[in-house]
């Protein structure tokens, strides 16, 4: 049997994706631009099932692995896609688990159907860190899903087999499943263009991961699954009446954040990141009816930072994406002090040791 493992990382979006033009295909409603990581990944497995296997609903159950049948409507519907999570941690409900496999199964269906793939698959699915809590995990989640996939339907062996045009169109499909995990496709500085006026939203590498080598330090303060969904988020934001101002902002934002990326402000592109993490929870909070994704600790959290910035004691910046969990994106050289610093006042339930890294790889292993 050949197995293609792919390993995909998450994203934090420096400028984020907040407000969809439409769900399917999935066209964002802004820029929005990231930095891929390099330690928190999802890793996931695909092997092609042979037609007699893939008509049996049985197979493969390990210890802790939660494994669920999808038929492949787009070939037979007497033909299973069989789909496995392995949980971080066991704190997921049965509810939460189906629909989080049928989401993994919809986005086969969908894969194999754009690149004419013929058989039923085999996924098992992992992350080295908690999903739903607002921590990317849909977005490396997805990236490796259709890295891996792809690579079964299309035999290719390493990641770097993908040509250009082949890793635009992967990052294509990726968002399909998650927005965000269409910037997973590609290492560094990666933006996500607007689908306004008709434009095409491409998504693309702007800068390699050396051009800028920052730390993104997470600070978990909660590891509760979050109660609204972003997707629920994003359907939410046009009903804030701060909506439409992010939207008519967000372009001159990008190209802001984007020369200040170019010239290596790091001052400059702090700055611009915390407001516009600050104008999406802004968003969230004026939505019919207000999400709040920050809780108490968040927010205490967020001013000490700032406190800490203007005082002189280091230079970092906060960003937070739909979660209580803080992300502090500083220079490499800083990032030990701050945690220590942060460890001295702060009560957290885990701390994410990250960097920017150079995007996904894959593997084709032979049993
Ligand atoms: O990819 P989604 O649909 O889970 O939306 C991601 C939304 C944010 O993480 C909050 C922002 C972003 O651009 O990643």
């Amino acid at each position: 049997m050949i197995i293609y493992e792919a390993v995909a990382p998450a994203n934090i979006a420096l400028l984020k994706y907040w407000g969809r033009l439409s769900l399917r295909p999935r066209r964002a409603a802004t820029p929005s631009l990231s930095v891929t990581l390099s330690r928190s990944v999802s890793v996931t497995r695909v092997e092609a099932i042979p037609e007699q296997e893939a008509t049996i609903k049985q197979g493969g159950h390990q210890a802790k692995q939660v494994t669920m049948f999808f038929p492949c409507a787009d070939l037979s519907p007497n033909l299973y896609d069989r789909i496995s999570y392995l949980p971080h941690d066991s704190g997921m409900t049965n509810q939460v688990d189906s629909q989080f496999l049928a989401k993994i199964a919809q986005q086969v269906q969908f894969i194999r159907r754009t690149l004419g793939g013929d058989s039923a698959v085999s996924v098992v699915t992992e992350n080295n860190f908690p999903v739903g809590v607002g921590l990317a995990s849909s977005a490396s989640g997805f990236a490796a899903l259709t890295v891996a996939t792809a690579a079964c339907f299309w035999g290719v062996a390493e990641f770097s087999d993908f040509d250009q045009p082949s890793i635009h169109k992967l990052a294509m499909m990726a968002k399909e499943g998650s927005g965000s995990a269409g910037r997973s496709l590609f290492g560094g500085f990666v933006s996500w263009r607007s689908s306004q006026n008709g434009a095409k939203g491409s998504i693309a590498q702007e800068f390699p991961a050396h051009h800028m080598p920052l730390a993104d330090t997470i600070f978990v303060f909660s590891q509760q699954p979050k109660k609204v969904s972003s997707s629920d988020g994003h359907q939410l934001a046009q009903t804030s009446q701060l909506y439409q101002l992010r939207v008519q902002r967000s372009e001159s934002r990008f190209i802001r954040m984007r020369q200040a990326l170019l010239t290596q402000d790091f001052t400059h592109l702090g700055e611009l990141m915390e407001q516009d993490a600050i104008d999406m929870h802004g968003i969230c909070l004026t939505s019919t009816p207000p999400v709040s994704y920050l809780t108490e600790d968040s927010l205490k959290f967020m001013n000490w930072l700032v406190s800490q910035r203007n005082t002189g004691q280091f230079e970092a910046y906060f960003t937070v994406d739909a979660g209580p969990n803080v992300h502090v994106i500083s220079k490499v050289e800083d990032q030990s002090d701050i945690i220590n610093r942060v460890l001295e006042v702060f009560q957290v339930e885990s701390v994410i040791v990250d960097r920017i890294g150079s995007g996904p790889r894959l593997q084709r292993i032979t049993n």
